[in-house]
């Protein structure tokens, strides 16, 4: 099946060739019909600027923008059919939710009563059509986000471009409207790329996730392959890895804190075959209620786990058991993407 949108090798520099910014370099993306990517990474990697090329407003300065398959590197935004969320809501707060909603419509030119339906549609969707009538200035941040989500869906785009919708609400909210944007993404079939720093945002929706470091591309694929399988340290350490022992016999390895079993340092007891077993000292304890988290030193470095037991003191020497199928091989140790 034709990808909605594909990128092949694009970049693109701000400023001069000779003394400028690489903000995305050789990217290669492919996204199917009706699924939901994220782009995810640290600020400054190039997430925005991708997205803003997807969507026309930034000429890659290099490779190619294919649309539904034809290339549409040369092609202006309005003819585009792409419809944008930002993190700012720009909502206009002259307008009634109902015409802030049809306005992408209205710029279409189609005619008023198809305008009003798909409009009261649209709104139906996000949960406001009590609300069609008012203006933005008296709705909250959430549901004002929600006008904003109406806004872009109600032009039926071919793909829906969202750059972190959901950084300017509270917590709580936030996860409440992930769960929105990923009802209305699968209620309307509609093919979405969203912008995240959040591993958890990305985790939840992402059908691909694709991860950026210094505007490269690190890993993607879909969560449940790349959580368990980091590619590499840069990667591993942006979901949340943060043991990167020495383990004698193996390469670059990282293991989660909560694979991660402790056991009292008694001798004779014999070693656990399915487990490499490594000696260690207690640093420090923090105490979590249900479990707690142990700082342990090693010959190779510092290891942290989630221990379910109250029963370490630091200075305590103890047995550090990796099991084998919990250590993750990294391809890499990670290489700064400015030296590649
Ligand atoms: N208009 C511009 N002129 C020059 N450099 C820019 C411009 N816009 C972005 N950059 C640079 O390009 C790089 C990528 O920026 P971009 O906005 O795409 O990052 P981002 O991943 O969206 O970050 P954030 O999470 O902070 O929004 C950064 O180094 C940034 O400083
Ligand atoms: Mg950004």
């Amino acid at each position: 099946m034709t990808p909605v949108v594909q990128l092949d090798g694009v970049g693109h520099r701000f400023g001069s060739a000779a003394n400028g910014v690489a903000a995305v370099s050789d990217l290669d993306l492919a996204v199917r019909r009706g699924t939901f990517t994220t782009l995810l990474g640290p600020s400054g990697c190039g997430k925005t600027t991708t997205l803003r090329m997807i969507a026309g407003f930034i000429r890659p300065t290099s490779g190619r923008i294919l649309l539904e398959g034809t290339d549409a590197t040369d092609t202006p935004p309005e003819r585009r059919n792409i419809g944008m969320v930002f993190q700012s809501y720009a909502l206009f707060p002259h307008m009634t939710l109902t015409d802030n909603v049809g306005f992408g419509l209205r710029a279409r030119r189609r005619p008023a009563a198809e305008v009003r339906k798909r409009a009261g549609e649209a709104l139906e969707l996000v949960g406001l059509s009590h609300a069609a009538d008012r203006k933005p200035g008296e709705l909250s941040g959430g549901q004002q986000q929600r006008v904003a989500l109406a806004r872009a869906v109600a032009i039926e785009p071919s793909v829906l471009l969202l750059d972190e919708p959901l950084s300017n609400l509270d917590a709580r909210l936030r996860v409440q409207m992930r769960q929105e944007l990923l009802r209305v993404q699968r209620e309307t079939g509609l093919t979405a790329i969203l912008v995240t720093h959040d591993q958890d945002e990305a985790l939840q929706l992402s059908d691909t996730m694709v991860i950026l470091n210094g505007g490269r591309l690190e890993q993607q694929g879909d969560p449940r392959t790349v959580f368990p399988a980091p590619a590499n340290r840069f990667v591993a350490q942006f979901l949340g890895y943060d043991n990167f022992p020495e383990v004698p016999g193996f390469g670059p390895v990282t293991i989660r804190p909560e694979h991660v079993r402790l056991t009292a340092a008694v001798t004779g007891e014999e070693a656990a075959t399915d487990s490499v077993e490594l000696a260690g000292t207690v640093a420090d304890v923090t105490y979590q209620g249900s479990h707690c988290l142990i700082g342990v030193d090693t010959a190779g470095g510092r290891l942290n786990c989630v221990h379910p037991g109250d029963d370490f003191r630091p200075g305590e020497a103890v047995r550090i058991l990796l099991p084998r199928h919990r250590l993750v091989e990294l391809a890499d140790a990670h290489t700064p993407a400015g030296a590649r």
